[in-house]
């Protein structure tokens, strides 16, 4: 008998099972039509499987649920999207308004801590230290911490190396030149931003209040993927976790359900910025 192609249908019920175990093990919705992008994303993990399609493996998950595979096909339908300052105008509200605030404010313990939720790669976390470096914060005890539910993203993060495609998206060649070394074609970030940058695997829907007190969250572009409850969970952590007046920053799209109740709403300039209450 052939085999399938990794890229055969999915059948529905296997469809519905995936689903299902996205959803149980990571919070993502992936509802509607998403055949290509299952197809797309679990194809690689079939082929070095060795196994004939998508139906295959969603039998070997059955059959297995909590294994290394198990978690590589949620990783691998987690959208990890992200460059360099991506949303300038928060790294601007941070500069003029919140930095200044902090200097003042911290001035007698020098200390700042910072948490890129859902950091991917890590392009926000050193966008971040890099921000904070220009703005001759080089002597304070700065924290920074970048959480992500994947661990293949994070292993990338905590590398530093990023290739000149990724450079070339929303890096100022000025910054490029002062915090990265070439390193064979890619470009590798400096010890001093590496040093200020640190990395943990965290499932946000688990507790999280331990991680804080945190000046500012970043959680952008990763609650377009929960659900209302989710999204609501997820805010009153992250409230939890933040000093009394310190910045959660969402993605631009998002509108966080829920977040009036713990957050004051802010604009500055074309920011728009959750002071927590
Ligand atoms: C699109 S990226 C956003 C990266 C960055 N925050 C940005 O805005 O450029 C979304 C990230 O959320 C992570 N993610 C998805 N579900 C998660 C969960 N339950 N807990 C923690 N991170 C999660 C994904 O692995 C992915 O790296």
């Amino acid at each position: 008998m052939l085999s399938q192609t990794p890229t055969a249908e999915i059948h529905s019920e296997n469809y519905r099972f995936l689903q299902a175990h996205v959803y149980a093990h990571a919070g993502i919705v992936l509802e509607g039509d998403k055949h290509y992008l299952f197809e797309s994303r679990l194809s690689p993990i079939v082929r070095r499987l060795g196994l004939g399609s998508i139906n295959e493996l969603c039998g070997l998950l059955q059959a297995a649920r909590e294994t290394e595979v198990s978690r590589e096909v949620v990783e691998a339908m987690t959208t990890n999207e992200t460059y360099f300052f991506r949303d300038p105008a928060h790294y601007d509200a941070i500069r003029t308004v919140l930095l200044p605030r902090l200097k003042e404010e911290r001035r007698a313990t020098k200390k700042l801590r910072i948490w890129s939720a859902a950091a991917s790669t890590g392009q926000e976390a050193y966008s971040t230290a890099m921000l904070l470096l220009e703005c001759g914060l080089g002597d304070w005890n700065i924290q920074i911490l970048g959480t992500d539910f994947s661990s293949q993203v994070l292993e990338r993060a905590r590398s530093g190396k990023y290739q000149q495609i990724e450079v070339n998206r929303g890096l100022p060649t000025s910054m490029l030149v002062k915090h990265f070394r070439r390193s064979g074609v890619d470009w590798q970030i400096n010890d001093t931003l590496r040093r200020m940058v640190n990395f943990e695997a965290i499932d946000l829907r688990k507790s999280m209040r331990a991680l804080g007190p945190f000046d500012l969250v970043f959680c952008r572009n990763v609650m377009i993927y929960f659900d209302a409850e989710t999204k609501k969970g997820i805010l009153k952590q992250l409230h939890g976790t933040l000093f009394r007046g310190g910045w959660l920053l969402l993605g631009g799209t998002e509108t966080a359900f829920g977040v009036d109740e713990c957050f004051d709403r802010i604009t500055i300039g074309n920011a728009i910025v959750y002071v927590a209450r």
